[in-house]
């Protein structure tokens, strides 16, 4: 009897232990100048907020000149996962509407194979999990070109089980989300599963609901598919180009949303099987959560970057991984972890909205709120001090759980103001920062990309 019940936990022990799995895209455009090295440290940094693996989107390599590397530093990156416990798949990204080469299926079928030997390649339910970043609004695929690949696989007896981002649903969802659902499941039989991309307000200025993602859950399920559901996270959302096409420049309302779509998962709104943080490392859309790349062309992590060095470089995003962190941990256990540390997390953008910097117009530029937005997680009772050039506030926080505030920016930023916090307890000032950078009117570039800083103790500076 008590052999069974240890047999029976043991199976409710491996089951909640495989069924809360952390993947965050990895955009491998951006490990041009990697060596293993660079890799291991990447996977470490990942590994140490509870990220399980990485989706590896990649474009065709002959898609545009100058891409072979990509098969190099993705063999690279399989060595160096299989040796640390750490996952990887392929997330191919076929939304490339002009290429020289497209994906072809012998190829995907080539690599797939070659991955599949290393203990690294991530498995869903014994089929190895491959993952896209579209692949329904380019004519070259679709669902008969992802079931070529399915067929094939499988005869070659590797069999897949397929979570594409087809963003066309995706988007739809956010309008029309059990009518976008059903008809994902009907248009592609191919599919196992599938990778909401849509992280984001889709040009609104509301926050995000849960409902698009139950809608893909639920259709996938009705239609009796075995893939994973896959609920995409990001903290934000901007891009700027800067080549005056609109289309090219906007930013998402991003304010709170990483803290809160955290919180929708672990109040179980949705009971996704995997969730998918975006991202790792694309710095063009802001939302990074690795550390920023060296500007040293000779360093392992040097990254070529056009005009989104200009809200790139200085915006550090380090801290936002003690958030994620937090969540991560209460996922996987199911329960709120104990606070042993005392940190806030705070994040604002360079300049108020609205004003006129080089790198032209913004699409969404009215809806951030001109704020110092804090997430303060303490081991005990304290003041959390927010100063905002004039606008000095406080609240309180305990070791029940976070707290989200919000400081809005002062009228008169002619000057430049450096927000800065502090924990305080007992009279006493236990920590403080000040951010990495000053708000101002007198704005160098469009930057809708915020800085965040750690008032606290803790690694993720
Ligand atoms: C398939 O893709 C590979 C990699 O881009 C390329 O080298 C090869 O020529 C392609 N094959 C065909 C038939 O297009
Ligand atoms: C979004 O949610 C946050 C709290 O999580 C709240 O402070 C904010 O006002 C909300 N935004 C809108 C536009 O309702
Ligand atoms: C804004 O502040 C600067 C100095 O910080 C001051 O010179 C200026 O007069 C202020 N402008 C207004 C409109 O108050």
């Amino acid at each position: 009897m008590l052999a069974k019940y240890a047999a029976v936990a043991a199976a409710l022990a491996v089951q909640s232990a495989s069924a809360a799995t952390v993947f965050a895209h990895f955009m491998v455009a951006n490990s041009y100048a990697y060596n293993a090295a660079q890799w291991k440290a990447d996977i470490t940094a990942a590994q140490q907020i509870g990220i399980d693996g990485f989706a590896l989107n990649w474009t065709p390599p002959d898609c545009i000149s100058d891409m072979e590397w990509t098969v190099t530093q993705i063999e690279n990156a399989y060595t160096a996962a299989s040796s640390m416990g750490f996952k990887l798949m392929h997330s191919f990204d076929m939304s490339w509407s002009e290429c020289d080469t497209y994906w072809n299926t012998t190829f995907m079928q080539t690599m797939l194979v070659k991955s599949a030997a290393s203990s690294a390649a991530f498995r869903w339910n014994s089929n190895l999990l491959v993952s896209t970043y579209g692949g329904d609004q380019v004519s070259q695929y679709g669902n008969s070109f992802f079931q070529t690949l399915k067929t094939n696989m499988k005869t070659a007896g590797y069999p897949i089980s397929l979570s594409p981002a087809l963003t066309t649903y995706a988007m739809g969802a956010q309008y029309q989300a059990s009518q976008y659902a059903s008809s994902l499941t009907s248009d592609y039989s191919s599919i196992d599963g599938y990778l909401n991309w849509q992280a984001w307000p889709l040009e609104s200025g509301n926050n995000m609901t849960t409902t698009a993602d139950a809608a893909f859950q639920a259709a996938l399920k009705s239609a009796g598919r075995t893939g994973p559901y896959i609920m995409a996270v990001s903290p934000w959302q901007y891009k700027d180009l800067n080549d005056g096409n609109t289309e090219d420049s906007w930013v998402a309302y991003s304010d709170t949303l990483f803290v809160q779509r955290f919180q929708s998962l672990v109040n179980k709104e949705v009971q996704p099987d995997i969730i998918e943080l975006l991202t790792w490392n694309d710095y063009a859309e802001s939302h990074y959560l690795r550390q920023l790349p060296s500007q040293d062309v000779t360093a392992t992590d040097y990254v070529v970057m056009g005009d989104e060095g200009n809200y790139v470089y200085g915006q550090n995003h380090n801290p936002w991984r003690v958030i994620a962190k937090y969540y991560i941990t209460w996922w996987k256990n199911g329960k709120a972890p104990s606070v042993t540390m005392d940190q806030v997390v705070f994040w604002h953008r360079n300049h108020p909205k609205g004003i006129s910097c080089t790198g032209g117009s913004v699409r969404g530029s009215t809806y951030p709120v001109d704020g110092v937005f804090s997430w303060a997680l303490v081991s005990a009772k304290s003041t959390i001090s927010v100063a905002v050039g004039s606008n000095k506030y406080t609240y309180v926080a305990d070791q029940t759980g976070p707290v989200l505030n919000m400081v809005p920016f002062p009228s008169n930023l002619s000057s430049g103001i450096t927000p800065a916090v502090s924990i305080i307890r007992g009279g006493k000032v236990l920590q403080s920062a000040s951010s990495g950078q000053a708000i101002t009117s007198a704005c160098s570039y469009q930057n809708y990309n915020p800085v965040v800083t750690l008032a606290g103790q803790g690694v993720n500076k």
